[in-house]
């Protein structure tokens, strides 16, 4: 079902997201098609994956399957890394310059920002993953502006009880984002940054995620910039085994 030879070539969907959430444990299944124990990462791993039988390429609608063109279009990358807060620079430099980077899979675990640290850290790393799409989008030398990256915010983990549901979740992470936000904000005039002159506040604006104002933040506004930001629920792990159909309905759309 896989290679580990790594072409580079084929879109790629990277996985992101605190640590903890079950990325690599997301990895290991889609690899192995078997959940395996894993530990926190320190390195990022790349594994070559076919999209599972019954979901479609959007780009074969038309075609069938045993078609190699159908084939081909189902086989992707999957790129893992490590959540801590020590090793995101594995992350921030696939986001700097992300290469054939078709959709970013940013997994969350759904129990733990039912509470305020993990919704706070979730939300800040979701902020800057964001924030640097979006400095991707404005910045861009092109008229056309480059292509879009997609984010899907997979919430894992719902089998737990204490588990939010997806909508929950969606609501919650805009919630806390429109307060990283906020802080981001205050803290950069506190320090003085961009409050040097009048044209510095142009410097200013573009550290600040989504439509300006003092509205809140909501997923939306991400599509001004060419992303769009979904959330779908699931367990890599559960009591009656693995559900990670939603996820992969989106990377098919993606495909
Ligand atoms: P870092 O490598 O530190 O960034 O974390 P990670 O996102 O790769 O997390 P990992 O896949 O290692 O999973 C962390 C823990 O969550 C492991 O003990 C997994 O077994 C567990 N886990 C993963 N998915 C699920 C799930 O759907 N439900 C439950 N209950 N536990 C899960
Ligand atoms: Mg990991």
């Amino acid at each position: 079902v896989y290679k580990r030879q790594t072409p580079t070539t084929l879109p790629t969907f990277l996985l992101i997201g605190p640590s903890g959430a079950g990325k690599t444990t997301l990895l290991t299944l889609t690899e192995r098609n078997t959940v395996a124990q894993t530990h926190t990462s320190t390195a990022p791993l790349t594994i070559q994956a076919l999209l599972p039988e019954g979901f479609i390429p959007s780009s074969s609608h038309y075609r069938s399957p045993g078609d190699p063109a159908y084939e081909r279009s189902r086989r992707f990358l999957l790129h893992d890394t490590p959540g801590h807060g020590k090793l995101r620079h594995f992350a921030a430099s696939q986001l700097m310059k992300p290469t054939n980077v078709r959709g970013i899979i940013f997994v969350v675990d759904a129990s733990s920002v039912a509470e305020e640290a993990g919704l706070n850290e979730a939300a800040e790393y979701l902020h800057d993953v964001l924030l640097a799409l979006q400095k991707r989008y404005t910045g861009a030398k092109t008229s056309r502006g480059p292509k879009e990256i997609p984010v899907l915010i997979a919430a894992n983990k719902l089998a737990l009880f204490t588990a939010l549901p997806p909508h929950l979740v969606k609501i919650a992470l805009e919630k806390a984002i429109s307060e990283v936000r906020k802080s981001k904000a205050k803290g950069l005039k506190d320090s003085g940054v961009g409050m040097r002159g009048d044209d510095d506040g142009l410097e200013e604006e573009r550290e600040w995620l989504g439509e300006g104002g003092e509205g809140s933040f909501e997923f939306g506004q991400m599509e001004e910039v060419g992303t769009s930001v979904t959330v779908k629920g699931g367990n890599v792990l559960g009591g009656d085994g693995s559900d990670v159909k939603s996820w992969w309905e989106w990377v098919a759309e993606q495909l």
